[in-house]
């Protein structure tokens, strides 16, 4: 940024003693003040400066607020659309308190737009980086005619507000600047947003990117509470107004809250003796802080691989964008609503509430009413308490549940009810209420570690406990497998497929591939499931413990799936993704497997399984988390 010559001189005359007069009236301008070409004022105590400036490498001209001792940050521009294209013109304040920018040929090509007339107006620059216009002929000279706070640019300082006015012209939000030359309004814009209850957004045009998440009474609930003493946090939310977001407590710390080009919005601070801006945080600043990252019904967590989830009762639209981690067209219910008894709802705590995009608020309600009210109307998706101070407060959803996130900070009390169906819920109460289970299975072995992260899906678990005690766990669900699947050591990919499958056809029968012995014949456990298979009978082979359940199409897929991985040719077997695939997409048609690896009937040997599972040792579950 350059400043005109003749502006550096004038700043530097405010300080000599010989032009006292000057500096005495360096922070106003009034209307019998003819301004010499490069007019600047000097708030009273020094802290900001007003002045002409070139944005970047630009020609044009613009008249900026800055900190003194930051000269290069403009904060506020009042022509960020008019540019002077020369170095002529200056600014003036006409005598009914107009504030104009006059070019080199004497026509305005800047005014403040003033909604009465002063009598003896006279314009001034506060300490607070507030450029104000008053009216000297009033009583309470704070009452400013005009003032640059309710023209926000980029970037909000302490003092200045953001307004919601129901898209009237009186909002007042941030705009971006189109590029480090042009400060004239880009794409991207910070404002509140108020369906009821309001939020903070990030857009780019019209579409949202980012979202703070409802205020619920304390703060935005996607926001994590922020705590440094020398800040004051967001409490400051008066009806449409938002006045303070993490404005410093002292006057020392200077702080600046600025949306930049690229749309990320950046929290700087620094104090007088500082000459450099240091940035405190960054919003978007990770993949869940983006708007919609898991589509409609999908929630976000952060620490999680991968990060997206279906809801609840609810399954991937499609289960081959999701697999290659597209996670747009979100998730769709496993099983419909029909608005029939014995529909009900299940808890998602913790999160940053779903965007109130059709949504109802109704803050005399209580919660259990809230319950009944969106019982009773057939497209209401949720509701939630819409504050975390008291009980009252009721939120109901109509339709998606869009940019839904978890959160695992303690101070993140907002709860989501989620409505289900009636057979929905009964699959729920029947799997240990644990639609989404993280499983993971840790397979040990002499010479590598096979991490399996299984996801959701359907699995059955057998631990074997040091004293071989069996106990079994029947997780079924419909949600998603992820293919995390990590390798140590020197197996191959096909062979831990294969692994795999002795693991899956050993889960399912409960019995173990070596030592596996049966009196009609001598072939290993993965043969005995070739003839079954062979003989339509390949539910002979599922577990005691899972026979009278309503597993039984699951064991057979599992089977099926099983005997696909243990394939003769390792270029048959699929491939671990497609594995998972199989084992979640429970309508796709499966494959039909070829002879295993190893279909020899023993005689003499017994049969080299390779690297069946029992080569892997003791199969334990380290952990098992209900969601
Ligand atoms: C105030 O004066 C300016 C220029 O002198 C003029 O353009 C503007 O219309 C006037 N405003 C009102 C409200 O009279
Ligand atoms: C004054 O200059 C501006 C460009 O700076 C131009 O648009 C405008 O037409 C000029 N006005 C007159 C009266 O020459
Ligand atoms: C916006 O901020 C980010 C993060 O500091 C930075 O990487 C990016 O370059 C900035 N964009 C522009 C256009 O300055
Ligand atoms: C809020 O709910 C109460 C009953 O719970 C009802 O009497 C009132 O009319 C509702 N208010 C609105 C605005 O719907
Ligand atoms: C359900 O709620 C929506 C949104 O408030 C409303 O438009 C609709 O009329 C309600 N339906 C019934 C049957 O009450």
């Amino acid at each position: 940024m350059e400043c005109l010559p003749l502006f550096i001189f004038f700043s530097a005359l405010i300080f000599s003693s010989t032009f006292l007069n000057f500096s005495m009236a360096a922070d106003t301008l009034a209307p019998n003040q003819s301004p010499t070409d490069g007019q600047t004022l000097v708030s009273l105590g020094q802290k900001f400066e007003l002045g002409f400036f070139y944005p970047g490498s630009s020609k044009n001209r613009y008249l900026g607020i800055w900190y003194r001792t930051i000269p290069d940050t403009v904060l506020w521009i009042a022509n960020r659309n008019e540019p002077l294209v020369d170095s002529q013109g200056n600014l003036r304040i006409s005598s009914n308190g107009t504030l104009v920018l006059i070019s080199g040929n004497q026509s305005i090509i800047w005014s403040s737009k003033l909604s009465e007339v002063a009598a003896h107006p006279v314009a001034q620059l506060l300490d607070t980086g507030n450029l104000v216009i008053v009216d000297q002929a009033r009583k309470s000279s704070d009452q400013y005619i005009w003032q640059s706070f309710d023209y926000p640019c980029d970037t909000r300082f302490p003092g200045m507000r953001l307004e919601d006015n129901l898209g009237t012209a009186a909002d007042r939000y941030l705009t971006s600047w189109k590029s480090a030359d042009d400060p004239s309004p880009g794409d991207f814009s910070y404002r509140i947003e108020n369906h009821g209850l309001p939020q903070l957004v990030i857009m780019m045009g019209s579409v949202k990117k980012h979202r703070s998440g409802p205020w619920n009474g304390v703060r935005f609930s996607g926001l994590p509470a922020f705590t440094n003493p020398a800040f004051k946090p967001i409490l400051n939310f008066d009806g449409n107004q938002l006045i303070s977001t993490y404005d410093p407590y002292s006057d020392a710390v200077m702080s600046r809250l600025t949306l930049n080009e690229s749309g990320l919005l950046q929290r700087f601070v620094t104090n007088e003796k500082n000459t450099e801006w240091s940035l405190m945080y960054t919003v978007p600043n990770e993949q869940c802080d983006i708007y919609g990252q898991c589509g409609p019904n999908g929630i976000c967590r952060i620490n999680k691989s991968p990060i997206c989830e279906c809801l609840m009762g609810f399954t991937p639209k499609s289960q081959q964008q999701w697999l290659m981690l597209d996670w747009s067209s979100g998730c769709v219910r496993s099983v419909p609503l029909d608005c029939q008894r014995g529909e009900g709802f299940v808890k998602r705590a913790g999160v940053k509430l779903p965007d109130l995009l059709q949504s109802v608020v109704n803050t005399s309600t209580s919660l259990n009413e809230c319950e009944t009210e969106c019982l009773k109307n057939c497209s209401c998706t949720a509701y939630a308490n819409a504050y975390i101070t008291g009980g009252s407060g009721c939120l109901m959803w109509f339709g998606d549940l869009i940019d839904t996130r978890e959160y695992i900070a303690e101070n993140t009390e907002q709860d989501v009810y989620i409505r289900l169906s009636a057979s929905e819920l009964e699959s729920i109460r029947n799997s240990h209420k644990m639609d989404k289970a993280v499983v993971k299975i840790l397979i040990s072995a002499a010479s590598g570690m096979l991490l399996l992260g299984l996801l959701c899906g359907f699995i059955i678990i057998r631990i074997r406990r040091k004293r071989r005690e069996d106990l079994m766990v029947i997780i079924s669900c419909s949600g998603y497998m992820s293919p995390e699947y990590a390798i140590d050591g020197k197996f191959s990919v096909k062979s831990d497929v294969f692994s795999f499958g002795v693991l899956l056809i050993e889960l399912v029968s409960g019995k173990k591939n070596r030592g596996f012995y049966h009196p009609d014949h001598h072939h290993n456990l993965l043969g005995h499931a070739w003839l079954l298979w062979n003989e339509n009978r390949v539910l002979e082979l599922m577990d005691e413990y899972l026979k009278d359940s309503c597993v039984q199409l699951h064991a057979q897929r599992c089977i099926q799936v099983g005997l696909l991985c243990v394939q003769k040719l390792p270029e048959d077997r699929p491939a671990m993704s497609y594995v998972l695939f199989m084992l979640e997409n429970e309508e796709g048609t499966l494959p039909r497997p070829k002879q295993p690896g190893f279909f020899v009937e023993r005689s003499a040997i017994e049969t080299n399984t390779a690297l069946g599972s029992e080569e892997f040792g003791v199969v334990t579950i380290t952990t098992l988390e209900a969601r």
